[in-house]
């Protein structure tokens, strides 16, 4: 079973932007795309940039040390990026991040 581990209220996340969290042993960015939350490993594929700093342009983030860029939308996807996402629940404005075994 996937665990839902909570992290705190969805207003801290401006929108446009993505914060940094930890669930368990993975470091998560959180992106707020007009209202809609989406979640992706804060570390990119490529050599572990903090993907959570990045820039936002519609759904596409954009890697802040060499510019490799991915959409961050495709949770129920596997689109070959090598880049791990991650499920999320809205609850009375707090979120949750579904963490796969
Ligand atoms: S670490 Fe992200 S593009 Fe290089």
């Amino acid at each position: 079973m996937p665990e839902l581990v909570p992290i705190g209220s969805a207003n801290q996340i401006p929108n446009g932007e993505g914060k940094a969290f930890t669930c368990g042993k993975h470091r998560v960015a959180v992106f707020n795309i007009d209202g809609a939350f989406y979640a992706v490993s804060d570390s990119c594929p490529h050599a572990g940039g903090p993907l959570s700093d990045g820039w936002l342009d519609g759904t596409e983030v954009t890697c802040p040390w060499h510019g490799w860029s991915f959409d961050v939308k495709l949770c129920d996807e596997d689109p070959k990026d090598g880049l791990c996402r991650y499920k999320v629940q809205i609850e009375n404005g707090e979120l949750k991040v579904e963490i796969p075994d």
